[in-house]
């Protein structure tokens, strides 16, 4: 596997890699989660490069970007092992050269939710993504629906700008007790992680009770509930929404999500269900 970092030595790769060219785009700190999104695309192209930048610009003000885990070299083994041919790995100089003053920002769809739980999170997110995906040129990208909004954005983004990649949603990896793979699951203390388990749980009986037919409100409510009771401090949000516009919804009917979000201690975890 090639390790490059700047623009320069990213251009030469690029050019040296033939076929469909597939493009993750991570922040390290790598888990089972992301390895599928690199197992996925092997299957969808011919080479397979993943990209290593932890974003400045989509972390909020007392947010964990300084806190953020940064672990290269075993991102780097990992990546080996799974047969991902090249690692970007570019610095925060080389994304946001000095004078960088453009922000990309979608509306719609990245308004509700973590939106408006994270100010500027998306535009953030959107600006990178636009950046890594331009730069590099994939025929496909690969992102996980561990955060559905965040795939939506991205997809209105790749739609409204002409970006030619190919944008594939990837389904959650779990750990077998059902807590959804996340870099910052690192942060739990032990007792915390057992609590955790009330968040995909409360989806679930959500997910449940609306395909049993209980009412969506109610339905909702009981699942903030067991999130309380579980040891969740502060529930940003736990909604039923539609899975392509991410709006609202008081009555099931379409193709349905169930999406939340909760802070247990300090650390803010995020969960959602198809339904
Ligand atoms: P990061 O949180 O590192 O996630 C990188 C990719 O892995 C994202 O597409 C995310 O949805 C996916 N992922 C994370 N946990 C997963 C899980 N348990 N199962 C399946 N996929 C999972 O998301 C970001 O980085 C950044 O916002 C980024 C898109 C790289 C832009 O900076």
């Amino acid at each position: 596997m090639q390790i490059v970092r700047n623009s320069e030595e990213l251009a030469r790769a690029r050019a040296g890699l033939t076929g469909q060219i597939a493009l993750v785009p991570t922040m390290g700190a790598l888990h089972a989660g992301h390895m599928m999104l690199i197992c996925e695309a092997r299957k969808r192209a011919d080479k397979v490069a993943a990209s290593i930048f932890v974003n400045p610009a989509q972390f909020g003000e007392g947010e964990d970007f300084g806190r953020y885990p940064r672990r290269e070299s075993e991102d780097a083994r990992m990546l080996e092992e799974a047969g991902c041919d090249l690692l970007w790995m570019p610095s925060v100089e080389d994304i946001y050269p000095q004078g960088f003053a453009t922000r990309v920002s979608v509306t719609g769809v990245s308004e509700r939710w973590e939106g408006e739980a994270r100010p500027g999170h998306f535009d953030g997110v959107a600006t990178v993504v636009a950046k890594l995906l331009l730069s590099f040129g994939p025929d496909v990208a690969l992102f996980g629906e561990k955060d559905f909004q965040q795939l939506a954005v991205i997809r209105r983004l790749v739609a409204d700008l002409n970006i030619g990649a190919r944008i594939i949603g990837v389904p959650t990896v779990r750990e077998p007790d059902g807590l959804a793979l996340s870099s910052r699951n690192a942060y739990l203390s032990a007792e915390e992680r057992q609590e955790a388990l009330a968040l995909p749980r409360a989806l679930q009986a959500a997910r449940d009770a609306i395909r049993g037919d209980t009412p969506v409100f109610e339905a909702l409510q009981n699942a903030r509930a067991l999130l309380r009771d579980g040891g969740f401090s502060r529930i940003d949000y736990l909604a039923l929404v539609d899975a392509a516009t991410l709006e609202p919804l008081d009555e099931p009917g379409g193709e349905m999500r169930l999406i939340a979000a909760a802070m247990i201690g300090t650390t803010r975890l995020i969960d959602n269900l198809p339904v």
